[in-house]
């Protein structure tokens, strides 16, 4: 088996969309990610996506946008504001895994701290399971916590929240609740769509694990990534400042930050059978096509000469997003897409009739309250990965009744 690596957008961008190239990056996390929608393909794939993006019926983004998240944002955030500050990452996590939690379909009956810690952590241990290609440590150590993890989210939280919503399905079923009454989320989907798929309890917690820690990961990540750049961008710049009164240029800037740090650094493909690659050539079966979506993103010939730089009035080519690759392209396109970065409004658009994304209201919601780093605790970056994130992320809230 032969490797091979790409880098150039357009290249990235044709063998993300290229039918013939498997999902490869997953291989070393199986224990997390065998079976689940990002690591299936063909048929079976196309089959379990139509089913879960049932999930945005409906005016779901609004919904989640205007009336879901604020509530979570505010409980959230409240008591770092009362302590004057905390660990970003932390906070990221708290919203985040609610979010994702929410969207998979797992209920939190207590709606406790002690619940919350738990969640975060099971998630945290699921990703570290996920990304084992990346991980520093010792793959079989981790395999053996992430094992662990998985019984007690099945246990504690997985196997209550399937009960609930198969009461809900035999109630809609004889008549007592309508459709509309059932939770919008991927678990409440896959049960009523089960007769298309008939996934077993396995098959459904592992896709619902992935959900949890797909987003939850990400979103953190975006988050703080987005702040460190928008606060290195301003500066002591008085004019840069004002400009982040506007949630539109704020979502802007959230997009460029995306570019510049995508979540999975690398997409890697292997060739179904004997295959053409753009940037490559001939590519033969089971060989490994590598991605490299970072050097893609900073593509000069695509993203002008300042391709590397945090520029968020950047002008685009209007065939490609301002996030770049962050998202993928193509078949395994992230289905989270919208909900964390919404609809990039045009500059100067009415921010209230603007679909935001979850990743520009944290940010509006955090530089509202004048987080800042910590001069004298500066953020420091993750050891336990190789991918280019941070480990502890320390702000203060400046700006006082805000
Ligand atoms: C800033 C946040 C996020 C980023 C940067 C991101 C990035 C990505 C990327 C790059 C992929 C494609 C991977 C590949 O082609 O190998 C992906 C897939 C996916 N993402 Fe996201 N994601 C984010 C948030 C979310 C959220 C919040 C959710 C769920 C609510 C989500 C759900 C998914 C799913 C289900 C897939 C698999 C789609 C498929 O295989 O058909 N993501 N994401």
């Amino acid at each position: 088996m032969a490797r091979h690596r790409i880098a150039a957008f357009r290249d990235c961008e044709a063998a993300l969309r290229n039918r013939d190239l498997k999902q490869a990056l997953y291989d070393a996390g199986k224990v997390v990610m065998e079976g689940v929608l990002l690591t299936l393909h063909g048929e079976e794939h196309s089959a379990r996506r139509a089913v879960e993006v049932r999930v945005f019926r409906r005016n779901f983004f609004h919904y989640y946008e205007r009336v879901v998240f604020p509530r979570t944002l505010a409980e959230t955030l409240a008591p770092y504001l009362a302590a004057g500050g905390g660990d970003l990452l932390q906070i990221g996590y708290r919203l985040t895994v609610n979010l994702t939690a929410d969207f998979a379909g797992i209920d939190r009956p207590t709606r406790s701290a002690e619940e919350t810690e738990r969640l975060i952590a099971i998630t945290k241990k699921l990703g570290e399971g996920a990304t084992l290609v990346h991980s520093t440590r010792d793959h079989a150590e981790v395999s053996a916590e992430v094992a662990a993890v998985q019984a007690e989210l099945r246990d504690r939280f997985f196997l209550p929240s399937l009960a609930r919503r198969r009461a809900l399905l035999a109630d809609r079923d004889a008549g007592r609740i309508a459709d509309a009454d059932l939770p919008r989320d991927v678990l409440m989907t896959l049960l009523a769509g089960n007769d298309e798929l008939s996934l077993s309890e396995d098959q459904l917690l592992r896709e619902i694990a992935f959900y949890l820690q797909a987003g939850a990961h990400s979103t953190a990540n975006a988050v703080v990534h987005a702040l460190w750049e928008m606060l290195e961008w301003t500066g002591d710049d008085k004019s840069r400042w004002a400009r982040l009164d506007d949630p539109v240029f704020i979502q802007h800037c959230v997009h460029e930050s995306l570019r510049l740090h995508p979540a999975s650094p690398e997409a890697w493909r292997t060739a179904t059978f004997p295959v053409k690659v753009a940037g490559i050539g001939d590519v033969a079966g089971q060989d490994r096509v590598e991605l490299d979506l970072y050097l893609a993103n900073c593509d000069r010939t695509i993203f002008g000469e300042t391709a590397d730089r945090f520029e968020p009035d950047r002008e685009v080519p209007g065939t490609v997003l301002r996030s770049g690759l962050a998202f993928g392209i193509g078949l395994h396109t992230c289905l989270g897409r919208e909900l964390d970065g919404g609809v990039v409004a045009r500059p100067g658009a009415d921010p209230s009739e603007a679909q935001l994304g979850i990743v520009t209201l944290i940010l509006v919601e955090l530089l509202r309250h004048g987080a800042r780093i910590i001069p004298d605790d500066p953020p420091q970056r993750d050891a336990g990965t190789f991918r280019p994130n941070w480990g502890r992320f320390p702000v203060r809230f400046t700006a006082k009744g805000a």
